[in-house]
């Protein structure tokens, strides 16, 4: 029987260049989407799958969001003195369990795969999620809900891939697959970042996955990859045939908020899906595009 999935890790140590200088800073993960930053929508993703423990790999400035998920509490007994009912649960709802959330340091950027493998005492060996909160996803059940779900009936490593355009294969960690059925598939390997006419196929890791601690042992022979970083995709390759690997295709919403248009476009594209804000997000743009 598989191990349930308790634990997620966080890596929010880029340097967030093509967002600077908002990123100067603060990290990139905390610009917001709305009325709350990308980091509150991952966790969220994790909570709705049954993960309560969290590990955020942090670089500068980490001090923003370990407030963000800690209680406030002058905000609080403010909002409580003012009956300001729901701003309060707004508040309180950010706040994870005390002792849930750890917040590490990647001293130096070194890539991905460096980043998951400083979170590696706090996850021991049991299975694990890792989330790229610069990629939102909008699902019912959630995108790491339908990893969970996978990896309990596989037992093994499970990534969450979508279909993009040939060439775009460059900007992503590009998977092999074989024996497809109802969009799970076994994962023959794993590419990071390769030209369109080298790529395996257009299907991309898009920044989920449900992966077993033997990859710590790979990271931790600390390999240089792709744009001469430790990459989290060359572990995952060399795991494949040791450990069941799969790719599952991801069905719902997905917004690249590491982009600056895919991040406008998570913006808009949230404010019109919510009855708070659709009509008037909508009543808004047929203004602007009219003027
Ligand atoms: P990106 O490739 O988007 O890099 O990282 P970045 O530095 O965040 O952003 P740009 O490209 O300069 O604008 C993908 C994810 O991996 C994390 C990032 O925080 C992001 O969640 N990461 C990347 C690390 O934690 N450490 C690293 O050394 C590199």
């Amino acid at each position: 029987m598989a191990q349930r999935v308790r634990k997620a890790v966080l890596p929010v140590a880029g340097l967030g260049t093509r967002f600077l200088p908002a990123t100067k800073a603060m990290p990139k993960e905390m610009l917001t989407v709305v009325d709350r930053p990308l980091i509150q929508y991952a966790v969220e993703e994790c909570l709705a799958a049954g993960i309560e423990e969290f590990i955020f790999v942090t670089g500068r400035n980490k001090g923003v969001l370990e407030d963000h998920f800690d209680s406030a509490y002058e905000l609080e007994a403010t909002l409580e003195q003012r009956r300001k009912a729901p701003e309060l649960k707004q508040s309180q709802d950010a706040t994870l369990k005390a002792g849930n959330a750890i917040f590490t340091r990647q001293q130096k950027p070194l890539g991905l795969g460096h980043a998951v493998w400083c979170a590696r005492h706090w996850i021991g060996r049991e299975p694990f999620a890792v989330l790229l909160p610069d990629e939102l996803m909008i699902s019912s059940p959630t995108c790491t809900a339908q990893l969970v779900a996978a990896h309990e009936r596989t037992g093994g490593n499970v990534l969450a891939v979508m279909d993009v355009p040939r060439e775009q294969t460059k900007s992503y960690g590009i998977v092999a697959i074989k024996n497809e059925k109802d969009g799970l598939a076994e994962m023959t390997g794993i590419v990071e970042k390769p030209k369109p006419e080298e790529a395996p196929s257009s299907l991309a890791w898009i920044g989920r996955s449900i992966v077993l601690p033997e990859v710590f042992d790979h990271l931790g022979k600390h390999e240089t990859g792709a744009g001469g970083e430790t990459q989290l995709t060359d572990s995952m390759a060399k795991m494949i045939g040791h450990s069941p690997f799969h790719a599952l295709r991801y069905t719902g919403q997905r917004y690249d908020c590491g982009s600056r248009l895919g991040f406008l476009e998570a913006n808009v594209a949230i404010a019109l899906g919510r009855p708070d804000s659709g009509a008037e997000t909508r009543a808004l743009l047929n203004r602007l595009l009219k003027g």
